[in-house]
């Protein structure tokens, strides 16, 4: 029998991510593929930020838990076990609306209005309204999420990088003002770098919900193959006589994700001489997409969703009693807890 390690015994890792609806490639390669991995190392927690949702979207709530569902049965599909890791909707969880009015105590203004994305992300979303408190608090909320769950490492794109360094300057503070015993209350996580691969959307920029060009980790075969065909390639191969770089082709750069070394070979010289078109080479990116995707598709069809719903309910409760445990040091810490009157 192998030796399995118990799940206190491994560093604890955590992730989440917002629920934007159906996920799509870009999401599996940047993020979800990785914490499939993780799950062999790591105690693992992975939640659906739904709360963070609510930062842009405050005005219209009506599809965030739809999309939450959908979020989870990709988590699902993708292959986070629920056996090995505990997957949960931040909602839920009620330490996530505590632990940010503690911290938002002791965070500078300062801090917040520094954070790279916060200007571009107000000029971005014109349309909407972000002058909020609670847009701006976006990272402290974010800095609860993970340090309730005490976590060796958050792994992240580098998109999230800034928002890990400003959790560890509040993980700072807080420890320097509040101290209990021996140990920091809140220690300070590390980031861990997914390595995301460049992948294009069908419009050849990087492959994003916002820019309408995504392959979903839901679309059927047909319809991968149709957008395939309607990606943009190498714009010197006008015609099929033209020789191609695949290296400046959008479609050679999902081969250079998904497929095999052998196909690849045959990219490169197909295209470079002439010798391949680009309908071909596309229904060989696509072939190598529907691999990746069947068995995906078929695990994330094997859940109902009462199955999914009992799956969350079991995670949240979890979730909830790891962040209890925070919360009653942080609370202690701060002498927040009953009978701190007298053990002044
Ligand atoms: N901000 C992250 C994103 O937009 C999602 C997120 C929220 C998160 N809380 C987190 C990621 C905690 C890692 C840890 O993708
Ligand atoms: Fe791109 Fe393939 Fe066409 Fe070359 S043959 S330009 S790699 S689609």
């Amino acid at each position: 029998m192998p030796e399995q390690a118990t799940s206190s015994s491994r560093p604890r890792v955590l992730s989440g991510m917002r629920p934007t609806g159906k996920l799509h490639l870009g999401n599996y390669m940047g993020a979800l593929a990785n914490w499939v991995k993780l799950q062999d190392q790591y105690e693992c927690y992975f939640f659906i930020a739904d709360l963070h949702a609510l930062t842009t979207d405050y005005a219209d709530t009506s599809q965030i838990a739809s999309n939450s569902l959908e979020v989870a049965l990709d988590f699902l599909g993708a292959g986070l076990d629920p056996e090995r890791s505990t997957i949960f909707v931040q909602s839920q969880v009620t330490q996530h609306y505590e632990l940010p009015l503690l911290l938002g105590m002791i965070t500078p203004l300062g801090w917040l209005e520094r954070v790279p994305s916060y200007k571009e992300m107000i000029d971005n979303l014109a349309h909407k309204d972000l002058t909020t408190y609670g847009f701006l608090g976006y990272p402290v909320l974010m800095a609860s999420d993970i340090l309730l769950y005490q976590p060796t490492f958050v792994p992240v794109g580098q998109d999230q990088q800034a928002h890990v360094e400003l959790t560890r300057e509040i993980a700072r503070r807080f420890n320097t003002f509040y101290k209990l015993g021996e140990q920091e209350v809140l220690p300070e996580p590390k980031v861990l770098l997914t390595p995301s691969p460049k992948l294009p959307g069908t419009d050849g920029r990087k492959m994003s919900k916002s820019y309408g060009n995504t392959i979903q980790m839901t679309d059927p075969e047909p319809v991968v193959r149709q957008k395939l065909k309607t990606m943009v390639t190498d714009p010197a191969r006008i015609r099929r006589t033209d020789k191609g770089e695949p290296d400046k082709c959008p479609v050679g750069d999902l081969h250079k994700v998904f497929s095999t070394p052998e196909t690849l070979a045959k990219v490169y010289d197909g295209c470079r001489s002439a010798g391949i078109g680009c309908i071909e080479c596309k229904s060989w990116a696509a072939d190598a997409l529907v691999q990746v995707l069947n068995p995906i598709q078929e695990r994330r069809a094997s859940f109902t969703t009462p199955q999914v719903e009992e799956i969350l309910h079991a995670g949240n409760a979890k979730a909830a009693a790891r962040a209890e445990q925070t919360m009653q040091e942080v609370r202690t810490a701060m002498r927040l807890t009953p009978g701190s009157f007298t053990s002044r």
